[in-house]
């Protein structure tokens, strides 16, 4: 399955583009400021239904106009199916995806594997990125997964609640039954999922890695859970319930897992540069394609934005190479002009967009 065709009209800076992929891949290439991730931002909220840069789709609406339109069209063999949004200001969000006149559901649509400037940070940054990145992993792969995150997230923010409204100690050991219920189960499947799948997927050897780059096969990934080792969930949310209170909200349980990287025993954050933090973040997303592929029936598709930023002609060359021998579509952005040469054995695997 791969997107045929992309059409974006008054959606931030664009009035109207219309464009004709014929299932390739993209190479979008303009300045500062052209449009580039803002096209890769209206590919992703029609097919995951979220926007990257903000939760008021209203700000994504052109500022000369009243409301935006998207529409993406996916082959799958010989079916065509649409996806097509439409926001006006004052209203909420419609998104509409059909084949024929029937509607399609969400297994059915490709999944999105989007690394954005953010993901860059991944190592050395914010814990939230390194478990988003496994999260959302684990719910490509292990499908169930997501109802157990979601069913643990409802639980979470009923306690939540409960904190900030400085409920009884009796109400509050109710949420704290459904909190444990629901977070044993989800921290079961993260840690079997970081076990069987991720640790094993990440820290495979590379195949075409230069002996340079042997720091990207010396990785090692530590799986930190989220509450204190040897102690129960249960155990740690008494534990934590002083501190709990007087913070608002619940510190300890399976929404607070971290993955600690390291390199020949060092931790990564430290050790590696910038570029070979960005080179390991990019493979460490393809390392996932296989299992992604035999997971999902409807394909992948990877937007790339900014792949130039950070990496030296070699690294360039290696993530292109492996990004073009990937199961999946590809839409990447670059600034013009900018170590383009370095891409130019792989230009014509892409059609080009020039902004
Ligand atoms: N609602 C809007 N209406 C009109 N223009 C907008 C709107 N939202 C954002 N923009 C403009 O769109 C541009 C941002 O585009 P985008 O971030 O996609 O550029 P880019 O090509 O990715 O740039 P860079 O190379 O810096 O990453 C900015 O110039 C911004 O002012
Ligand atoms: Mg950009």
């Amino acid at each position: 399955m791969s997107i045929a065709r992309v059409f974006i009209k008054n959606f931030r800076l664009f009035r109207e583009i219309d464009l004709d992929l014929n299932k390739e891949n993209l190479l979008i290439l303009g300045p500062n400021g052209s449009g580039k991730t803002s096209v890769l931002e209206a590919i992703n909220l029609l097919i995951s239904r979220k926007s990257i840069k903000t939760r008021d789709l209203k700000e994504c609406i052109n500022d000369d106009s009243e409301g935006f339109s998207l529409g993406l069209e996916i082959i799958n063999k010989q079916e065509v199916l649409t996806i097509k949004a439409a926001k006006q200001a004052n209203k909420r969000i419609t998104i509409k995806t059909e084949a024929g006149n029937t509607t399609v559901k969400k297994e059915n649509l490709p999944i999105v594997q989007f690394i954005q400037a953010k993901d860059l940070r991944m190592i050395e940054g914010e814990a939230e990125l390194r478990r988003d990145f496994f999260n959302k992993t684990m719910f490509h792969v292990e499908h169930s997964s997501e109802i157990d995150y979601k069913n643990y997230k409802k639980a979470l923010s009923q306690r939540n609640i409960s904190l900030k409204r400085k409920v009884s100690e009796g109400e509050l050991r109710v949420w704290n039954e459904a909190l444990i219920d629901t977070g044993n189960i989800l921290a079961e499947k993260q840690k079997s999922f970081f076990k069987g799948i991720f640790k094993k997927s990440l820290e495979e050897k590379g195949k075409k890695v230069e002996t340079e780059d042997i720091f990207l096969n010396q990785i090692n990934v530590v799986f930190k859970k989220g509450w204190p080792d040897h102690i129960s969930l249960k155990r740690a949310l008494v534990e934590s319930t002083e501190k709990d209170r007087a913070l608002g909200y619940t510190s300890v349980g399976p929404h607070r897992l971290d993955l600690k990287y390291f390199i020949n025993n060092k931790l990564a954050k430290s050790f590696l540069s910038r570029g070979q933090q960005k080179l390991l973040i990019i493979l460490n997303f393809f390392k996932f394609n296989d299992i992604l592929v035999t997971k999902n029936k409807s394909g992948i598709v990877y937007l790339i934005d900014d792949i130039t930023s950070e990496l030296d002609q070699q690294n360039l060359a290696m993530v292109l190479e492996q990004a073009t021998e990937l199961k999946a579509q590809l839409l990447i952005t670059a600034i013009r002009g900018k170590s383009l040469s370095n891409m130019t054995p792989f230009l014509d695997k892409f059609r080009q967009l020039n902004l």
